[in-house]
């Protein structure tokens, strides 16, 4: 599981970077999270799956894990062409990889049933599951956004049975959101997360419920971040378009940081 009692930042680069680009984040990110060493928060960075081996080859006890943004839904190797599977992300220090992105939904057609695959293939491999849920415009118009939601959880919750459910985590990204610059309303993220919560419990019990992080993404930068990791039953963020650059992923870094000072 991601650390708990710790604000769980995810970057998600998604189809960003470039060799060059990447090792002058990199040095950037090092020298920030050194300066900000008492923050209490955790780093991590799902990156294009080319570019882990560069960044695994620099990871000696950095503060920060990297993983991936999607996996293969096949297990063993096989002829796949083009996909990449778990056991393949594990020899690149992928700690954890995002599954059921809206952006994998929409222009791939994964359905629940196959982000349940994916995420079981993911634990067996050690990684951990972050997927992705979120209702699009019509359904927050029309009022069904957390019946949606829900919809999505209890889908994979029985393909994937409440053991392996309990070594998943979420992060709710309501698809209206996403690189739009509409960040979700404070009472619709806190009732969405209550929401969620209160269905994990039922269905796996309030401990392993208590212990899954469930994150908010869409539009997170760091002028909203502050007001978005405070709320309740919030654990932590997913930040697409503000984390592929040092600029502006190292303010919101430095906002978490100093929240606590
Ligand atoms: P955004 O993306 O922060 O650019 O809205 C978030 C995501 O897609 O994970």
């Amino acid at each position: 599981m991601f650390p708990e009692k710790k604000t769980i930042v995810i970057g998600n680069w998604k189809m960003h970077g470039s060799l060059q680009s990447n090792e002058i984040f990199l040095e950037k990110l090092l020298s920030t999270l050194e300066d900000l060493n008492s923050a209490d928060f955790f780093c991590g960075i799902a990156l294009p799956a080319i570019y882990l081996f560069q960044f695994s080859s620099r990871l000696d006890n950095a503060p920060f894990f990297i993983g991936a943004q999607n996996v293969a839904q096949w297990e063993e190797p096989g002829a796949f062409t083009g996909e990449i599977n778990a056991m393949m992300l594990a020899e690149f220090d992928c700690k954890f990889s995002i599954v059921g992105h809206s952006e994998r939904r929409k222009y791939f057609g994964e359905t629940d049933k196959l982000v349940a695959k994916k995420a079981s293939n993911l634990l067996k491999s050690g990684i951990i599951p972050l997927v992705c849920v979120g209702e699009g415009q019509q359904e927050r118009e029309k009022g069904s956004a957390i019946h949606f939601v829900k919809n999505q959880i209890d889908e994979i919750a029985s393909c994937l049975g409440s053991d392996l459910l309990k070594k998943c985590n979420f992060a709710y990204e309501p698809i209206w959101a996403i690189g739009t610059g509409n960040v979700a309303k404070e009472s619709d993220i806190v009732e969405m997360h209550g929401a969620v919560k209160e269905l994990l419990v039922q269905i796996m019990g309030e401990v392993p419920a208590q212990n899954i992080s469930l994150l908010y993404g869409g539009s997170v930068n760091a002028e909203n971040v502050l007001s978005i990791v405070d709320q309740e039953n919030v654990d932590g963020i997913l930040v697409g378009g503000a984390s592929v650059s040092m600029e502006t992923f190292g303010k919101l870094l430095e906002k978490l940081a100093g929240r606590r000072q």
